[in-house]
């Protein structure tokens, strides 16, 4: 049994403007867990007689519970060079990120990383996470393995890239394919665990690679798939000399089924109406990347023109390029990404994109993303006032909607006081 003041969102909300109607805020609330799942929510008053005798009772009012964060798009082979500086995406990835990942063909040091990976997510309160490792199966197998210690609902897979890398980060349209089967047949729908195919970006697969990815998608229809998609303009230009029959970037993947309802795309920056249009139709997803994309200097993601062509939306840091692991300073850049567009990001329209949206852009809506009776025990508790400051501006606070606000601009791994996973605590802030 936990106490505490409850905030979640109703359900799945398409129109922005709904969602201050779909807030579910329970000042004096209580959640009951067991094995995993949400057994019943609602008032402290209304349910305390509902809680078995032999219940433990964790006590958190004054602080805020909350479905853990999804980030819809994050490397754990990144972790290194977070913050390396001066470059934008093709040089960064050559600069930094490809030498690095060179490291992650060491099993032993990609489960060393991967244990300070899964431990950095949960002290930033995020539960779930879409996951590239390095094109070694072995990142995969020890991120699974770490991760299906903690009982994660984490998605992961293995890149695939055959050219335009390093020799050592390159697989062929063959090893693609056999590893990656090898390890959909291991992990897909273990315990917490789903598979995503991962062509890094179109630039590194040749069309007998993408050929090959397509085949593995037919397979394992309910495998997601994730890849980057039109994050920065020179790397736009690139995939239009690479396959120039295609009309568009997004038409490359098109072209070989990769998009639909598992399927989501990272940064999607630089697409045209007809794009929105094939989104749409083919119900694919999106992993908006604030930090990242101001980091690299990519650009604006024009949220309201993908909510508008009822494009389902995901949050995400994208570390390495990503700045922070927390999705409450990812939330800090997103406002400022819509001001610098004229728009505004509402306080709640923040912490539903980085709770249920994330969950409805990756087809795990009726699994997380909210208290129902019957969801998976993810969840936080935040705490509203871990800094002085946070205090003193939160004592200034008249509503509900401007205490999150701050949480949203002040906030970050501080505010999260613990993290729940699967009904057990697995994060005790010191
Ligand atoms: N495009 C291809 N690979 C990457 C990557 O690792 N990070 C980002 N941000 N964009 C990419
Ligand atoms: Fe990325």
């Amino acid at each position: 049994a936990i106490r505490g003041e409850l905030l979640d969102f109703k359900g799945v909300v398409s129109n922005p403007e709904l969602l201050p109607e779909n807030v579910r805020h329970v000042e004096d609330g209580l959640l009951l867990v067991e094995e995993g799942r949400i057994k019943w929510r609602g008032s402290w008053e209304e349910g305390k007689n509902l809680i078995p005798a032999d219940a433990q009772v964790y006590d958190y009012r004054g602080k805020f519970i909350m479905p853990g964060f999804i980030d819809t798009h994050v490397h754990f082979p990144q972790l290194e060079i977070i913050g390396s500086y001066g470059e934008q995406l093709l040089e960064w990835l050559n600069t930094y990120t490809f030498p690095t990942e060179l490291k992650y063909s060491r099993k032993e040091y990609a489960r060393e990383m991967a244990g300070i990976f899964l431990k950095e997510l949960l002290r930033n309160g995020t539960t779930t996470a879409l996951t590239f490792c390095t094109v070694h199966p072995q990142s995969a197998e020890a991120l699974f393995e770490e991760a299906d210690r903690l009982n994660m609902r984490l998605i992961a897979g293995k890149v695939m890239m055959d050219r335009h890398a390093p020799e050592g980060l390159l697989d062929t349209p063959e090893t693609a394919y056999s590893e990656s089967k090898a390890l959909i047949e291991k992990w897909h729908n273990h315990n917490r665990l789903s598979y995503v195919l991962l062509p890094r970006f179109a630039p590194t697969s040749t069309p007998e690679q993408l050929e090959q990815i397509m085949h593995l998608k037919e397979e394992y229809p309910d495998c997601y798939l994730q890849t980057h998609l039109a994050e920065n303009q020179n790397e736009c230009a690139w995939v239009k000399d690479l396959f120039p029959e295609q009309r568009s970037y997004l038409d490359v993947y098109h072209h070989y089924k990769l998009t639909g309802r598992r399927s989501t795309f990272a940064h999607c920056i630089h697409l045209d109406e007809e794009d929105y249009r094939c989104m749409e139709e083919t119900e694919s997803g999106i992993a908006f990347c604030p930090t990242s994309n101001m980091f690299l200097g990519s650009g604006l993601f024009p949220l309201r023109q993908a909510q508008a062509s009822n494009v389902r939306v995901g949050l995400a840091t994208d570390v390495g390029a990503g700045t922070s692991f927390s999705m409450l300073q990812t939330l800090n850049e997103a406002y400022k990404v819509m001001q610098l567009q004229g728009e505004k990001l509402p306080p709640y329209e923040g912490f539903y994109l980085a709770t249920m949206g994330s969950a409805h852009s990756l087809d795990l809506d009726d699994r997380l993303g909210n208290f129902d009776e019957g969801k998976e025990a993810d969840f936080i508790v935040l705490d509203p006032a871990a800094t002085s400051l946070q205090q003193l501006r939160r004592d200034n606070s008249r509503t509900l909607e401007e205490q999150l606000f701050v949480l949203m601009t002040l906030g970050d791994d501080r505010n999260i006081y613990r993290t729940w996973v699967n009904g057990t605590p697995v994060h005790e802030r010191n």
